[in-house]
């Protein structure tokens, strides 16, 4: 097990959707006792495992399921689909023993409405947990809602309680009421929910949407999306008025700049607490859900670098074009922006977003951009996160109306089909339950299903799922992957390559990228000298002495030891 204050600095993190991972009682749900059948195949201490150091688990908590978890009923249970607190003892004890780290997902921007807090909340007035949540009057004759906010899933982000004659705030679904987090009583219940699965053996926690925890306390509406100060500028006063009649003729309500919902000064308090208290306790972590689109806002989730999150997930790649330069700009970007003790933390996909292997085409050339992408996952400066499955290649989903789960894909098909694509089931072999169930599984298998699951990848040495594994093992040796700098390396290199250095004072290394469908020519600059290959992108291309690197093959991705 990497040990020490900064183990999750070198380790590789695994995202497990709980749902999908292993089922082990038939009922087409993924469960805690499945995973632990399966920790082996994530790290059993050899080379024949994928070799991972730390899994996020999306929450097992009890749950309503109304966003699959992400409304969470009993933050010290575990729900009853999943299995027992027993089991997650179990799941620690087994996933220590293999030196894996268990990291929970904290879902406390809100609760699901079934949580006992809000059904006090809600029963009346002058319940003592009625400021528990955020309740406000209706404005006018027409009890309108208290301002304009809009919720995440589209829709308004109030809704009316005949009961007691209020609306509530939810950030999400009506069913995920937001806590009010300037109440003193709720810190402190949470503070009590993280102590409780620290002490029973948790390593740490992504925090769900951490950026909206307190809003505006005087709810102001917030501006329409036209008037942002770079749209706005461009505006005649003609079009800006015109902007405005649009606006208010069709009721674009969704559009608008979330001023007063997110980023209070009052969350970055919040979230140093949560810091002090995960320091309280030896080799804790945590990682941010921080959305914006400017990285600079995100970064600042960061504190000094040492006191508020340890980690911020950089989404940048989630949406960046296929281009070495738009890769490269990114990670400049990012690099630049960090406080200096920060460290970064890479993602190529998770369970709201289309699975990277798609994203970036899925056509035939899909395998070949997925190694490249795996690549440069596993070797920039920074904390990566796999996806499950994204190390056999399993692709986006398309389902139909008929077969969707998630209410935000049932509300807007065919527009946005929602998330179900990325969430279905682990494939761990061809047959009929792929391995994962013996039973009617609850989202349908992916395409490819003969080539993209465990089992016939691990017989094939040239598979992406070995190739990841071999990365894997090989960071784990290399000094400056794990804690050199980042360099970019620009002059004499072709557009569609990306090409970058790792290094310490004990190791130079060097990881060039083609992100072009041809071969491409490379002259280094004259200092660098590629002394050594010690993986390709490409199973022709062995590991051995080099005398050099002139060219990279289409789509091909080299890991490099240079002459001192
Ligand atoms: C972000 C999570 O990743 C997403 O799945 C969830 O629906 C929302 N937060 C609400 O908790």
């Amino acid at each position: 097990m990497l040990t020490g204050k900064d183990w999750w600095k070198k380790a590789v993190f695994y995202q497990i959707y709980p749902r999908s991972f292993m089922d082990s009682n038939g009922d087409g749900i993924g469960d805690l006792p499945g995973i632990i059948e399966k920790l082996d195949y994530l790290n059993d201490g050899t080379q024949g495992s994928l070799g991972i150091d730390a899994i996020w688990f999306s929450p097992f908590f009890k749950s309503p399921e109304y966003d699959f978890g992400y409304d969470v009923s009993d933050y010290c249970d575990i729900d009853p689909r999943f299995g027992t607190l027993e089991d997650f003892d179990r799941l620690v004890a087994e996933a220590h023993r293999r030196g894996i780290r268990v990291m929970l997902d904290l879902v406390v921007n809100h609760t699901s409405h079934e949580h006992p807090w809000f059904k006090e909340s809600r029963s009346s007035r002058d319940n003592p947990k009625r400021d528990w949540y955020i309740w406000r009057d209706g404005v006018g004759p027409r009890r309108r809602p208290p301002n304009n906010w809009r919720n995440n899933f589209f829709g308004p982000a109030w809704t009316w309680d005949e009961a007691t004659q209020q609306y509530y705030l939810h950030s999400f679904l009506p069913q995920q009421p937001d806590l009010n987090w300037f109440n003193p009583e709720v810190r402190k219940a949470i503070e009590g929910v993280i102590r409780f699965w620290l002490e029973r053996g948790a390593d740490g926690f992504r925090l769900d949407v951490a950026h909206i925890y307190c809003k505006d306390e005087q709810l102001r509406s917030n501006p329409p999306f036209y008037r942002r100060p770079k749209i706005e500028e461009r505006m005649s006063p003609g079009d800006r008025s015109l902007m405005m009649n649009l606006y208010t003729i069709f009721g674009l309500p969704e559009f608008q700049v979330k001023r007063y919902n997110q980023h209070h000064p009052e969350t970055h308090r919040v979230l140093k607490r949560f810091r002090q208290i995960l320091d309280e306790y030896p080799e804790k972590t945590s990682i941010g859900e921080i959305l914006s689109e400017d990285p600079q806002v995100v970064a600042s989730y960061y504190g000094n670098g040492n006191d508020e999150l340890h980690m911020n997930f950089y989404f940048d790649f989630t949406h960046c074009r296929w281009k070495a330069g738009a890769f490269r700009r990114c990670v400049e970007r990012w690099e630049r922006l960090l406080p200096p003790e920060a460290w970064p933390a890479y993602t190529l996909s998770n369970h709201d977003i289309m699975r990277a292997i798609s994203r970036y085409g899925g056509g035939e050339d899909a395998d070949a951009r997925a190694r490249l992408l795996a690549m440069m996952l596993l070797t920039l400066r920074g904390t990566p996160f796999i996806y499950y499955g994204e190390e056999i290649g399993m692709k986006e989903v398309r389902l139909s109306r008929r077969q969707l789960k998630d209410p935000v894909g049932k509300k807007w098909y065919p527009f946005y089909p929602g998330r179900d694509g990325c969430r279905t089931p682990m494939q761990w072999d061809s047959g009929p339950g792929a391995g994962f169930t013996t039973g009617e599984p609850w989202l349908p298998f992916g395409p490819e299903l003969e080539r993209r699951n465990v089992a016939a990848q691990e017989k094939d040495p040239a598979s992406l799922l070995n190739f990841y594994r071999k990365l894997i093992w090989l960071r784990k040796e290399q000094p400056a992957l794990l804690e050199g700098s980042y360099r970019s390396v620009v002059e004499g290199i072709p557009d569609d390559c990306y090409l970058y250095l790792r290094e310490t004072e004990e190791q130079r290394l060097l990881v060039a990228l083609n992100f072009s469908s041809r071969r491409r020519n490379i002259s280094l600059p004259s200092q660098l000298k590629a002394s050594r290959m010690l993986i390709s992108t490409d199973p022709r291309r062995a590991a051995g002495e080099l005398d050099g690197l002139s060219e990279l093959g289409p789509y091909e991705g080299c890991l490099i030891s240079l002459n001192p």
